[in-house]
């Protein structure tokens, strides 16, 4: 049986307590209104909707809008899901076997090694490090490889740390995938959302023949509650293989969600400039933040995405400090732990329109404590 989800655990046990979650990850989202406004329609278009069974791939012109959003892929590359969550499942419940090594670069949401680590013992981590700026080594990557070692899962950028692979990092991986035999498996949720143009790299199912690239829309477009995620690959003969697994979870993703994401897919620049500009926002009110606490925390500025990382100093037990900023000012924040074992860090997420009301709260609570 899978162990505990750390982090969706820790949620369902304290989130209730807290007034203002501090720590999500997707970024601020819309009504059903709002979003079908930006196609210039209003919430009649739902009443002719039909609800019937649509094709197991996804619908032709959702997958079509989204092979867009790649260099170099079609319609015929991209497999929809109810969620990323389910994507991950389904791919490495399909293709991890017991004689297979996997590495996981951490840290990094919990399905992206636990449930490869119920297929295998045979998991390493490849621990990005703080002193390096949240960047991995490639020379640790080299050390954990084995003869037998099948898939290297990476999250970029990432969750927790707002980490980017840059471009040239990206080949590099590619180039040791091609040499070594093994296949990356990339997360890249967060795409999109980099703090510079200069940072956006291509997607690795972009650079790459065999890696199988996972998205969806619940954290860059801030529509988690769509659960609409896809695999985007050019690797056909595990396409196949996934295809034929997902079959034996759903037969085809909420016909709802199929609507609303395509109008989400067509309106891709309008969503992300308005997620940029409530990010740009909070990113100077939290660099002024912890500028303000340099004894307190220390913080590798975010490049990327909508959460920061920061790491407690003192001898404070994290679960512990999360409980007392909880309990003393209503705000939920995440302990690093849940993103795996003995981080030090806590999740603070910055993607939501009102974080300065947030951040006077833990000042609060911080100030009354010292
Ligand atoms: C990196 C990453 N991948 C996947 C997921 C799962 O997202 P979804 O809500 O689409 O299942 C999450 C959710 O937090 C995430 O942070």
């Amino acid at each position: 049986m899978l162990p505990e989800f750390e982090i969706e655990h820790y949620y369902d046990a304290y989130s209730q307590e807290a007034e203002i979650d501090l720590s999500s990850s997707d970024c601020e989202t819309m009504s059903t209104e709002e979003l079908l406004a930006l196609q210039g329609l209003d919430t009649g278009a739902l009443n002719t909707m039909t609800l019937e069974y649509t094709s197991t791939l996804g619908s032709l012109e959702l997958r079509q809008l989204i092979a867009s959003r790649y260099d170099d892929l079609g319609a015929d590359n991209v497999l929809l899901f109810n969620s990323s969550g389910e994507a991950i499942y389904a791919i490495f419940t399909t293709l991890v076997d017991r004689n297979d090594h996997v590495i996981a670069h951490v840290p990094a949401y919990q399905s992206l090694y636990q449930v490869a680590r119920q297929q295998t013992q045979q998991l390493s981590f490849w621990h990005a490090r703080e002193a390096n700026d949240w960047q991995p080594d490639i020379h640790d990557l080299k050390r954990l490889l084995r003869p037998n070692t099948k898939y290297v899962v990476i999250n970029s950028p990432n969750n927790p740390t707002g980490h980017v692979f840059s471009q040239a990092f990206a080949s590099e991986l590619n180039s040791l995938a091609e040499q070594h035999g093994f296949v990356l498996i990339s997360d890249e949720l967060f795409r999109d959302l980099e703090f510079e143009p200069s940072l956006a790299s291509s997607s690795m199912c972009d650079l790459s023949d065999t890696a199988l690239s996972i998205s969806g829309l619940a954290k860059s477009y801030g529509l988690p509650g769509l659960r609409l995620g896809w695999l985007a690959t050019k690797n056909m003969n595990t396409y196949q293989k996934i295809l034929r697994m997902k079959r034996y979870l759903s037969r085809c993703v909420a016909t709802p969600s199929e609507f609303l994401a395509t109008i989400a897919l067509k309106s891709h620049a309008q969503i992300m400039a308005r997620s940029h500009s409530i990010l740009r926002q909070n990113l100077s009110l939290l660099d002024a933040f912890f500028g303000d606490y340099p004894d307190v925390f220390s913080v590798v500025p975010p490049q990327a995405g909508n959460t920061v990382f920061p790491h407690l100093l003192g001898d404070e037990d994290i679960d512990h400090f999360c409980c007392r900023i909880r309990s003393r000012s209503g705000l939920f924040l995440l302990p690093g732990h849940v993103f795996a074992p003995h981080y030090r860090n806590f999740r603070l997420g910055f993607a939501h329109a009102d974080m300065s009301k947030a951040l006077v709260q833990l000042r609060m609570a911080l100030d009354d404590d010292s």
